[in-house]
């Protein structure tokens, strides 16, 4: 897919990964991009890039983005559903209120805007793209995850339905990255005190370079982009050889057992 001039919605765009995607897409001629977030402080000032802050484990915000976008842009072309939230510790500690609040973010928005861009698109010719970050952590099961896999596996359960259901100017792509440095500690688990793991540490690829690899993905109409080739060696290696990953998850579990609170 032609980047230029494209009218592009990027969410978790004041951070990481989106923000990344933010500032490259911003070069190429013509674009105009809806950077979404609730950190506003995080969004630069540029001609081509306008901020919308949403909460996007709701609705109402979602649909007020696809009707600021109609406004600002006249439409949507290309949009990168890459918000998301971590949560990291044993389930048992998990509460109701993390599970909802993780689904709803992970998964019912990323449905959801996909919901719309496909309405948007109906009755269009136009060539569209809907990008949606996942993990490679849907494809390998680690300790310390259980909820935010939880979610990541279901998104990528739904890329794979939901294809099927595109019309033929429509592109869907899953980006399934793993170690990605991030310039805070991680999501939820990080505020209870709780450190990730050694995997993680040792396998850390930074945003740029992640949103340089989804950028030629969409450029060349990729389907699913792998963006962290070390972590992938890495998930390789421990789905031939499960006997490195049960020792890995087991010691990671009773490092958790240890210190989670
Ligand atoms: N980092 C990794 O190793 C890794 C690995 C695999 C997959 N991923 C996935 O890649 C995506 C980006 O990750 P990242 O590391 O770049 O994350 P990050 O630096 O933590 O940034 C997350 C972004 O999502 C936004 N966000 C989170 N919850 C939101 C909500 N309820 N409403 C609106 N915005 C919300 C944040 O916005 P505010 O801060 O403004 O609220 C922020 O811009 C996520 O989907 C993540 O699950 C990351």
């Amino acid at each position: 897919m032609d980047i230029q001039n494209k009218r592009i919605v990027i969410t978790g765009a004041t951070s990481g990964i989106g923000q990344q995607l933010m500032l490259l897409l911003s070069r190429y001629e013509g674009t105009k991009i809806i950077a979404v977030g609730r950190q506003m402080r995080h969004i630069p000032i540029a001609m081509n890039i306008i901020p919308f802050k949403a909460e996007l484990s709701e609705e109402k915000d979602i649909d007020a983005l696809f009707d600021f976008a109609e406004k600002e842009m006249g439409g949507i072309d290309i949009f990168i559903s890459n918000a998301g939230t971590f949560y990291f510790n044993t389930h048992e500690k998990a509460q109701w209120n993390d599970f909802e609040n993780i689904f709803k973010t992970n998964v019912f928005a990323s449905i959801y805007a996909t919901k719309k861009m496909l309405e948007l698109h109906k009755k269009s010719a136009n060539e569209f793209l809907v990008a949606i970050t996942v993990s490679g952590l849907a494809k390998l099961p680690l300790p310390g995850n259980p909820v935010y896999m939880g979610t990541k596996s279901a998104l990528d359960g739904f890329i794979q339905g939901v294809r099927f259901e595109f019309p033929p100017q429509g592109r869907l792509l899953g980006i399934y990255p793993i170690g990605v440095k991030r310039s805070h500690p991680v999501g939820e688990g990080a505020k209870n005190g709780k450190r990730t793991t050694f995997l993680h540490y040792l396998l850390q690829t930074p945003p740029r370079e992640v949103a340089r690899t989804i950028i030629r993905g969409i450029e060349r109409n990729k389907k699913n982009i792998y963006p962290t080739p070390l972590a992938h060696a890495a998930v390789y290696l421990l789905n031939t050889f499960p006997f490195i990953s049960n020792w890995y998850s087991r010691a990671t579990t009773k490092q958790l057992s240890t210190t989670a609170g």
